[in-house]
């Protein structure tokens, strides 16, 4: 028997490069935690005095009050399993089996397990496409309008918003198409806990959503899987929401999860007017140097902490091997971009020239040679709104047969396939194979791109359904 320690050594290593963390989680390797904060002795159970997530009375239950106070929230609450679980709360509180929900087609994947495993029934919304970089944005008016007339009925509308990328959805406009329809707006805002007036980009909750989700631990200085959501719901689906999360959660909530949910929300509490302002000035100080940088480009959308930054012709992995080699662990790469998150802190001198000498050096390593060159991704998108062909509920126990991938346009997936990052689905199980879906598939393929989902997608394989079953 070994008595090694794989995961710990891992982390020791890590720990050893002394990398610059431009990722989440959003304490920056500890960096924005005090120093005497989270002691492991914290680690407790509901003992007298400690109060009871699932039923909170004490200082869970005037914690969560501070934190509605701050977002003007009626309802607001902790969450141990990430936005994630507030993505399947937030579904359970509205819907019931068969319902239909018009849902932003670039959605995380938990929304669409959320979907799947509660048997609700998508519509699906595609966003608008990018001009400078090819991302997915925002669900225009239009489209929203488009499906509710194709697809009456459906019983929420569910976004996400911020993209990756720190682009803000216009949330007014689509509350007043939800308001005219008397139904919810569900958005998850995962990557913009820290948005308010002061910020300069309001939190959709505070532009009217109904519900919002916001992974603290992302943006915040708060411990993975640390969230939290605030809503205005009715008393029946507050009664369906306390339900599902204590279904969903775990029993035994960790104190260290909830008392950096503490720390998170003093932490945004304590930033006045005056420190907002000094934050802000000194990112885009390091913007403005970012883009003295010859042949690199930077992209800021609402969200000034975290960027994407393209280099010359290189593509995103290149450049993300490249930052990584000189110090800087981004966020993700895809296709000819990084998307990098930096402190929600001011950043001083010194960070500043340790940060600007890690990316030139990245910058000035990258040789322009082939195996670095961005492919370019296929267009996608040009379905503005569809359906599953068949819904989640009579897939989950059908037959599939594998076919090759050249062979599958027209079938019916069995796989819901997702490359990694971003965690966006790209074909859904019950979905029919386009073209475009192939041509997708074999870009990502190209690119050697971690997919999940795809068991047999190496021998260029995909499981699809047996004709005549459904
Ligand atoms: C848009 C979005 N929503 C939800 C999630 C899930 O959040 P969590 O990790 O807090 O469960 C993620 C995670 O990356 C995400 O990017």
């Amino acid at each position: 028997m070994s008595n090694r320690v794989p995961i710990i050594e891992g982390l020791i290593s890590h720990q050893k490069r002394e990398a610059v963390s431009w990722h989440v989680p959003g304490h920056k390797s500890s960096d924005l935690f005090p120093k005497d904060i989270l002691q492991l002795e914290w680690d407790q159970t509901e003992l007298p005095g400690l109060d009871d997530l699932h039923h909170p009375e004490g200082i869970i239950a005037e914690s969560i009050g501070l934190l509605e106070e701050l977002y003007g929230a009626p309802h607001s609450h902790f969450l141990v399993n990430g936005s994630t679980v507030g993505n399947w709360g937030m579904l359970a509180a509205v819907a019931n089996r068969g319902d239909r929900i018009y849902v932003q087609r670039n959605s995380h994947k938990s929304v669409f397990n959320a979907m799947e495993w509660l048997g609700l029934e998508p519509v699906f919304l595609q966003p608008e496409l990018g001009t400078d970089l090819a991302i997915g944005r925002h669900v225009s008016r239009e489209t929203l309008t488009e499906a509710m007339e194709r697809f009456p009925g459906g019983v929420a509308v569910f976004l996400t918003s911020p993209t990756y990328y720190g682009e803000a959805a216009k949330i007014e406009e689509i509350v007043e198409v939800t308001n005219e329809q008397g139904i919810p707006l569900l958005v998850d805002e995962a990557h913009g806990a820290h948005f308010n007036a002061n910020f300069g980009q309001r939190s959709a909750f505070e532009l009217g959503a109904t519900a919002v989700v916001q992974s603290a631990h992302k943006t915040l200085p708060a411990l993975t899987m640390a969230a939290w959501m605030h809503d205005r719901f009715t008393e029946g689906q507050t009664r369906r929401l306390k339900h599902a999360l204590q279904s969903f959660q775990s029993s035994s909530p960790s104190y260290l999860l909830l008392a950096s949910l503490d720390y998170a929300r003093s932490y945004l509490a304590s930033l006045t007017e005056s420190d907002w302002t000094e934050i802000r000035r000194s990112h885009e100080r390091f913007h403005e140097e970012l883009r003295q940088i010859e042949g690199l480009e930077i992209f800021i959308y609402h969200d000034w902490t975290r960027f994407t930054l393209r280099y010359k012709a290189a593509s995103g992995a290149a450049l993300l091997e490249a930052l990584s080699r000189n110090g800087i662990d981004a966020e993700f790469a895809l296709h000819d971009h990084v998307v990098c998150l930096l402190p929600l802190a001011y950043l001083d001198d010194e960070t500043f020239i340790q940060y600007m000498g890690r990316v030139r050096l990245a910058c000035d390593s990258l040789k322009e040679n082939q195996a670095n060159v961005c492919i370019e991704p296929p267009i996608k998108g040009k379905m503005k709104v569809s359906e599953l062909e068949y819904p989640f509920d009579s897939m989950m126990d059908a037959e599939g047969t594998w076919v090759l991938l050249e062979d599958s346009v027209g079938c019916v997936t069995l796989e819901t396939l997702i490359p990694y990052p971003p965690g966006i689905p790209l074909l859904f199980k019950g979905e029919r194979i386009l073209a475009e879906h192939v041509e997708h598939i074999r870009y990502y393929l190209n690119v050697h791109a971690h997919i999940q989902g795809g068991e047999r997608l190496v021998e260029d394989m995909i499981c699809v359904l047996k004709e005549g079953q459904l």
